[in-house]
């Protein structure tokens, strides 16, 4: 097979540069929803909600998986999961975490640092009952990250739970499933240009006893910096 170092893409139809004064808005979140409805308008992305989310253990060893991004506002963005998985015990341990979307058609990626917390369990049903029964039994199958010898042991259970919860019979919804609200503190748009000098634009909020620097910073809105990061 020949070798991977040769793999050159061109980024086309990338006509101007992202600066500051090209920001939809000066508030991260009403920036990303505007690129997020491009995207979703645009079509090429399939899922244009799938995210990566990074976690990391206590002593900082890192893990990292892509989910879906179910709700984003004010208050965050939304995934569901399974608590008992290796990313909900890391989020126990350390809830603070990073988020990755890439929009490879439009060579946009968007990082966000934040802290995870779990939403309401009241919240998590009203999602769960919200899903095909499929997905809800899918959700309960096994232990998410645990070790199991074979594919069977999944199939049996799903149908085991099938009959268990067929006709009108509803699934309940198990404690250890539901979601995690990730607020952000940082927001990263990367636009990537065909002269591979690419465009970085941080959002972040001022550390405490930092000044406002004006050769470098410029004000967002609601509080935030904006800051132009070397590609
Ligand atoms: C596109 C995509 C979307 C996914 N969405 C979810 C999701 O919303 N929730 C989830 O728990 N796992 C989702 N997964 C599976 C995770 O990547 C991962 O395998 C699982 O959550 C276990 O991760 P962990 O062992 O690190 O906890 C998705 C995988 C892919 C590729």
């Amino acid at each position: 097979m020949a070798g991977i170092s040769g793999i050159r893409h061109p980024y086309h139809g990338i006509e101007n540069v992202f600066d500051i004064s090209h920001l939809a808005s000066r508030d991260p979140l009403l920036q990303f929803t505007a690129w997020f409805d491009q995207i979703r308008e645009n079509k090429a992305v399939e899922e244009p909600n799938a995210m990566a989310v990074a976690t990391a253990t206590k002593s900082g060893v890192p893990s990292i998986r892509m989910v879906l991004c179910k709700e984003f506002d004010e208050k965050g963005f939304l995934f569901f999961t399974n608590y008992g998985s290796k990313k909900g015990h890391e989020l126990d341990e350390n809830p603070k975490c990073s988020l990755m979307f890439y929009w490879e058609p439009v060579k946009r990626q968007v990082r966000i640092e934040g802290v995870a917390e779990k939403i309401s369990a009241e919240k998590s049903a009203e999602y769960f009952y919200s899903r095909p029964k499929d997905s809800q039994i899918g959700a309960i199958v096994s232990k998410q990250s645990s070790v199991i010898p074979d594919r069977q042991v999944l199939d049996t259970q799903l149908k085991e739970l099938q009959l268990q919860y067929s006709g009108n019979a509803s699934v309940p919804k198990p404690d250890y499933w539901g979601g995690y609200l990730v607020r952000p503190y940082e927001y990263e748009f990367w636009q990537g240009q065909t002269n591979r000098l690419h465009d970085r634009l941080r959002f972040r909020k001022l550390n405490d006893g930092e000044s406002f620097d004006e050769k470098l910073m410029q004000k967002g809105d609601n509080g935030w910096i904006i800051e132009r990061l070397s590609s």
